[in-house]
């Protein structure tokens, strides 16, 4: 099993050249991605005036979405690894635009608290499962929120409630180069929180209480576009970095052997109906 170390080493490497994809493809994902977060920000019920983090933000559309709902006096910050998705983030919603909204780049599991703490609420969609040290992450906001604050987040539940996400990887990777190791154990990965019962084990670890994991079904869209679909879910997942390097006969071929895998999800005339299993993790802070 590699150190902490090693692998928040991997985590950077990985993010910061899987960022080209996740910008180029990011009105696509506020959109279509839109259902992965749908049940974090309905539990959460962002109000008018409060301040609310959004750990692993990506390019931003989650956070100015909190921002809105806070508004006119609330803040929404948004905090990820990746410097460039941050600069991407506030090229999207500037700041002249969209007030109550602010950019961090950070690593969660690093940090003591996150500047603007404490926060009334933390949103975090499709991100814990990735931390190397999900206890220490998970500190850090508990660490961030007030007493008595929220947590809302999404995590994917295993591989077969997303049975999408492995075909766009194994259709693409013979034709491009070496992916990123398969992840063993509890390394961090799209599965790494299939187990509840190790969510539970984190989020106590990290002070939580009143812990609930609940499961949910939902359908991503995608309209019926096969190349751009499986561009789409190359780049997002764990195929991205080796993709953009690849040569553009290497990424037509990866593009089409996506597509063949992802067949049976479309329907034709309608578009990719892609079933979604993920969790809904809530949790609240002491006092
Ligand atoms: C699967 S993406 C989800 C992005 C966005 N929440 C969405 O749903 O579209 C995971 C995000 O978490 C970020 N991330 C990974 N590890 C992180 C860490 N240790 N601290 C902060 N952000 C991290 C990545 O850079 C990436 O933007």
């Amino acid at each position: 099993m590699p150190s902490t170390a090693d692998l928040r080493a991997r985590n950077l490497e990985f993010w910061t050249q899987a960022a080209p994809g996740w910008i180029r493809h990011a009105d696509r994902q506020d959109v279509t991605g839109r259902p992965l977060g749908a049940a974090a920000m309905d539990w959460l019920r962002p109000r008018s005036g409060e301040r609310i983090l959004d750990v692993g933000c990506g390019c931003g559309g989650t956070t100015a979405e909190l921002a809105a709902a806070v508004a006119p006096d609330g803040q929404a910050v948004g905090l990820d690894l990746a410097a460039s998705m941050v600069t991407a983030a506030q090229h999207r919603f500037p700041p002249r635009r969209h007030t109550g909204l602010r950019f961090v780049a950070a690593d969660i599991e690093t940090v003591d608290v996150v500047p603007g703490a404490p926060f009334d609420a933390v949103f975090s969609r499709m991100t814990l499962m990735l931390l190397a040290d999900p206890i220490a992450g998970c500190t850090t906001i508990r660490r961030s929120l007030r007493g008595g604050g929220r947590l809302a987040a999404t995590a994917f539940r295993g591989g077969g409630a997303n049975p999408w996400l492995p075909a766009a990887m194994l259709g693409a990777a013979p034709h491009i180069g070496s992916l990123p190791p398969l992840p063993v154990g509890d390394e961090p990965g799209p599965f790494a929180f299939a187990d509840p019962a190790r969510v539970k084990r984190v989020l106590t670890a990290a002070g939580f209480d009143e812990i609930s994991i609940q499961a949910h079904d939902v359908t991503l869209r995608a309209p019926d576009e096969a190349d751009a679909v499986a561009e789409w879910l190359i780049e997002l997942g764990p195929a991205g970095p080796a993709y953009r390097e690849a040569p553009p006969r290497a990424q037509a071929a990866a593009r089409s052997g996506a597509a063949r895998l992802l067949d049976r999800f479309r329907e034709p005339g309608t578009g990719y109906l892609l079933p979604t299993g993920h969790w809904l993790i809530t949790a609240t802070t002491p006092g």
